[in-house]
């Protein structure tokens, strides 16, 4: 497979890429059991979110096709869950346009997102994948990342009831900030931002 970055660049989330990224996600919506939304979601939706995202410091980054200038995929993280324990995991997602899978993209913007976390300095990485989805979970393997178990049927799609696979990847070098602190992960360089380069 050719090197995925001759094809593409990687760079921060920009409001322009959100009409893109809108109607990436709404075609998992509409035709998989990936995602456990039923109807699409607005583009005002999506910027709600990526206000939340830029206002918690969290990183999203996406792909642009270098010859037509045209967003194809994005990665970003979000909140595992709310209580501050959890503050030092995050929840990956990583989705490619239909026509640009089996590019090498996947694999790309995930381990640019796993970099970027241990820079943060997060400590553990989570994905909740629907467990018939296959690619992801090869993709997460393939990654490093351990299944840490399977909820069973707890979605429900298209008139069946889901099983749901969660997978971990830990931090080695991350440490706890010390016993009585809250711990707290570093803001994403929203201004600053290169693919690649550590801040
Ligand atoms: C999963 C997904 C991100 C993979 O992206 P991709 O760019 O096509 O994947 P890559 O070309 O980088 O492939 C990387 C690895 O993923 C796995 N993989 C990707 N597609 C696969 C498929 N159809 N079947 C099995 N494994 C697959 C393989 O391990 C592959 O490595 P290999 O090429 O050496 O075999 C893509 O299928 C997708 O966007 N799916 C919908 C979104 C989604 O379900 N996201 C997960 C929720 S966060």
């Amino acid at each position: 497979m050719p090197n995925p970055l001759e094809r593409y660049s990687i760079r921060k989330v920009e409001e322009q890429d959100l009409p893109a990224i809108t109607e990436i996600y709404n075609e998992r919506i509409t035709n998989s059991t990936g995602l456990f939304i039923y109807d699409p979601l607005t583009v005002d939706y999506m910027k709600k979110w990526f206000e939340t995202t830029k206002e918690m410091g969290y990183p999203a980054i996406v792909a642009v096709e270098k010859t037509t200038g045209q967003t194809v995929a994005y990665s970003y993280l979000g909140s595992f869950r709310s209580k501050p324990a959890y503050n030092l995991s995050a929840e990956i997602t990583v989705y490619i346009h239909l026509d640009h899978h089996r590019q090498g993209l996947g694999r790309l913007l995930s381990l640019e997102i796993m970099r970027i976390a241990k820079d943060l300095k997060f400590k553990a990485i989570t994905a909740g994948i629907t467990s018939e989805n296959t690619p992801s979970i090869g993709l997460f393997k393939s990654l490093g990342f351990n299944e840490a178990g399977v909820f069973r049927n707890t979605g429900y799609k298209f008139g069946r009831f889901l099983d749901v696979t969660f997978l971990e990847y830990c931090i080695p070098e991350t440490e706890g900030p010390g016993d009585g602190k809250i711990p707290t992960f570093i803001p994403f360089p929203w201004d600053t931002y290169v693919y690649g380069q550590s801040s």
